[in-house]
């Protein structure tokens, strides 16, 4: 556990407690201002080893930070400083916590805590996003009182909160399992520089693939163009069309324990693909489209019994949930994700109804990784134990 330097350093003291009334072995590395704070021999007290604050201590033998990065099973900065996270997010190594950051492979979950407008400020963000796009988790901040006397965004969250998230950073329930994911929407070529698509940017999708492997699954991200980075420890496929998509998903289906079909596929492309570009003419113009197979459907229709696990979406913008029920039973698939094209596109957070044969569990608005997390915990209990 990585502690730096703001206020709500005082509840990283609980933080350790709560980890170990849950069973876990801490051992705690200070930032030099972390210090000023809150006193090491807190941690000394709770953990029975002293905190980790001088790289250049002449009492670690060796290499303090590849000693502990090797020894942990998972990292947890509580509370994460703006200027802890900028050096992470930079690779900047320069004092014990951020180099045995750097030296850590593992699961990395941070719990930041600052003014509201540390949080917001444009710098921050960024960092923020390179973390994340890097692999790293995030809980929190959350919105209340801050030591300021200001209210808003940017307490730490509770420590029961950070321990679940690190013990879920940690979750292999997925081991052993292959899952597949469709993400994005298709380009539908009309001619050699045109195509038909939809406002889907895939990050859904990515989410998906992005916790079922990080929960240990064998992860097959079916991707249709985007700007979107490949997740770590994710295969990945590329494709454009619809009938592209649509031959990955079949060549892979058989060996799979569920398919997540959280793609835009289009519905029709154009008739006929010209080969050179089609020219402008006076007066308008029509286009002829043609039906594009119904993916999720033709798996429905394949599956013997419910292997693999089948999950659709259904993206709506009027009656959302009865629309899912229909969709439920129309394609035979196990789980519709109901949501709301005003809720769902580009943002990355998402407010969905899983939509089930015998059950309705309307989530309230998350992170799309979180969203992701709540579809795998329903795909996992559907699973065999491993
Ligand atoms: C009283 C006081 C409270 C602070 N609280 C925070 C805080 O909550 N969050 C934060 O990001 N920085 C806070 N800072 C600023 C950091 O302590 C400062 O950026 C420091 O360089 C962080 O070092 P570290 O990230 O190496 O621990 C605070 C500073 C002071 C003097």
């Amino acid at each position: 556990m990585g502690v730096s330097g703001g206020i709500a350093a005082y509840k990283a003291a609980l933080l350790v407690r709560e980890l170990m009334r849950r069973g876990h072995e801490v051992r705690v590395v200070m930032t030099e201002a972390a210090t000023r704070f809150v006193g090491p021999i807190t941690f000394t007290g709770l953990t029975g080893a002293p905190p980790v604050v001088d790289l250049w201590d002449a009492r670690y033998a060796g290499e303090v930070h590849v000693e502990l990065a090797e020894w942990a099973d998972a990292m947890v900065v509580a509370p994460a400083t703006a200027h802890t996270m900028a050096r992470a997010a930079g690779g900047i190594a320069n004092d014990a916590l951020t180099a045995t950051l750097l030296c850590f492979d593992g699961p990395v979950v941070f719990a930041p805590a600052m003014h509201t407008r540390m949080w917001k400020h444009p710098a921050t963000a960024r960092n923020v996003a390179q973390l994340r796009a890097d692999g790293a988790a995030f809980v929190g901040p959350t919105e209340g009182p801050l030591a300021s006397g200001d209210v808003g965004l940017g307490r730490m969250a509770e420590p029961d909160v950070i321990a679940a998230a690190v013990e879920a950073s940690v979750r292999s329930d997925l081991a052993g399992f292959t899952v597949l994911v469709s993400a994005g929407g298709t380009h539908e070529d009309l001619d050699p520089v045109r195509f038909l698509g939809n406002r889907s940017t895939g990050k859904m999708g990515y989410a998906l693939a992005e916790r079922a492997a990080a929960r240990g699954a064998h992860a097959v991200l079916v991707s249709g163009p985007t700007s979107l980075a490949t997740p770590s420890g994710v295969e990945r496929i590329d494709v454009r069309s619809a009938l592209e998509m649509e031959a990955a998903i079949l060549e892979r289906r058989g060996s799979v324990d569920a398919i997540v079909m959280a793609a835009a596929v289009a519905d029709y492309r154009p008739a006929e693909l010209a080969t050179d570009k089609l020219k402008k003419t006076d007066g308008p113009r029509s286009l002829e489209l043609v039906r594009n197979p119904d993916i999720l459907a033709g798996l429905g229709a394949w599956r013997e019994g419910s292997h693999p696990v089948l999950v659709g979406f259904a993206l709506e913008t009027q009656d959302v949930v009865p629309n899912a029920r229909a969709k439920l039973a129309r394609k035979r698939v196990d789980l519709v994700v109901a949501n709301h094209a005003t809720d769902a596109f580009g943002k990355s957070t998402n407010r969905v109804t899983l939509v089930a044969a015998d059950s309705e569990t309307a989530l309230p608005e998350l992170d799309k990784r979180d969203v992701a997390d709540a579809i795998l915990d329903w795909v996992r209990a559907r699973l065999p134990a491993s």
